[in-house]
């Protein structure tokens, strides 16, 4: 097989040897004790860049999802968001097999958030018969829908709609950093009014490991008992957010190349330019899987994400040349396939 393209998605980057030192030269402490100090810095740092009182660090970024749904929704009440989101589309079902939340869900295009769609599905104090919603999740951008920005207006009509039901809301923030950086609107502005926010750092900026969930202090403090019940408090962790910190300083503002990279990948192969806002582009094809093979067997590795949809993700460790081998090898597949790639 020829040289591998991974674009199955921006988790896949290694470590840089600069990464790695920093990791390896990291002061570290025992984290449950709350004793490691480049954890705690992280954890401040996030927590000042997002504008909320504090932060925890988590081994992954389902965790921190779980873990602020399970402040949010109690056993038996709902959680509200979209049909395709990652919360209730690929956390394996955790949300019911913890904490025994029930989910319901809206149809959106793209993963745009609609306010319209997102009052007609909730029903806050439902009485005895239906059950009560209690929390609204949100993700942005919006990993299946394609790296969708979700406009601030939509947000700010959805908090207004939560405030005015007494909702919960979470922000599912994994890939937050490259709304940002596609749009220029400022992290605190893009982060602002949900209850509980998370961030990954393993996704787009380069760490091996790691997300932070934001909230109030009190907040908190109740998701690190939680997050020790789950197995998922670690010890000398500061090597892992040392990555993290680094990855904030210098892998964040270069997200733009992996966007400019993907506007090309799709204008390529034919997508509509407006579908592609950051660094994923999902593709319509009449067959996924035969595709995802066809181009495998020529060392390009995508993702089929349903039978007719196949997702490609630029990261940091996809250069121009590799672009270049990816527009190569899946051009004359998709003229193959023979569906228009527009979703
Ligand atoms: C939008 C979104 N949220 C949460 C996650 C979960 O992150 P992790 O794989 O670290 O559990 C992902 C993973 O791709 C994601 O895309």
């Amino acid at each position: 097989m020829s040289t591998v393209v991974d674009l199955r998605s921006d988790t896949v980057t290694r470590p840089s040897a600069a990464m790695r030192r920093a990791m390896a030269e990291a002061e570290v402490g025992d984290d449950v004790y709350g004793d490691d100090p480049t954890v705690n810095a992280l954890e401040a740092e996030v927590a000042r860049m997002l504008g909320y009182d504090a932060g925890l660090f988590t081994p992954s970024g389902s965790l921190a999802n779980q873990l602020a749904l399970r402040l949010l929704v109690k056993p038996g009440e709902e959680l509200v968001c979209d049909r395709i989101a990652h919360v209730v589309r690929a956390e394996m079902g955790a949300a019911a097999a913890f904490s025994g939340i029930t989910t319901r869900t809206w149809d959106a295009v793209a993963g745009r958030l609609d306010p319209a769609a997102v009052a007609a599905t909730i029903t806050p104090n439902a009485g005895w018969h239906q059950v009560s919603t209690t929390a609204i999740a949100v993700e942005n951008t919006h990993n299946f829908g394609g790296g969708t920005v979700q406009p601030m207006e939509a947000v700010r009509a959805v908090q207004e709609l939560a405030r005015e039901h007494g909702l919960g809301l979470h922000l599912d923030g994994a890939r937050l950093w490259n709304a940002h950086v596609a749009t220029g609107v400022p992290l605190l502005e893009l982060a602002a009014g949900f209850d509980t926010v998370s961030v990954c750092l393993s996704k787009g900026l380069g760490a091996p490991v790691g997300s932070v969930l934001v909230s109030s202090a009190e907040r908190i403090a109740e998701a690190r008992t939680w997050r020790k019940r789950y197995g998922g408090a670690m010890r000398q962790v500061g090597i892992l957010a040392a990555a993290g910190l680094y990855a904030l300083e210098h892998n964040l503002e270069r997200l733009s190349e992996d966007h400019e990279r993907a506007a090309r990948l799709a204008a390529a192969l034919g997508q509509k330019p407006e579908l592609t806002e950051t660094n994923i582009v999902v593709l319509r094809v009449s067959d996924a899987p035969a595709l995802w093979q066809a181009a495998l067997d020529q060392g390009v590795i995508t993702s089929a994400i349903g039978p007719n949809l196949l997702r490609l993700v630029t990261h940091l460790d996809i250069d121009d040349e590799a672009l270049d081998r990816a527009i190569e090898v899946l051009s004359p597949l998709l003229t193959a396939d023979g569906s228009s790639p527009h979703r």
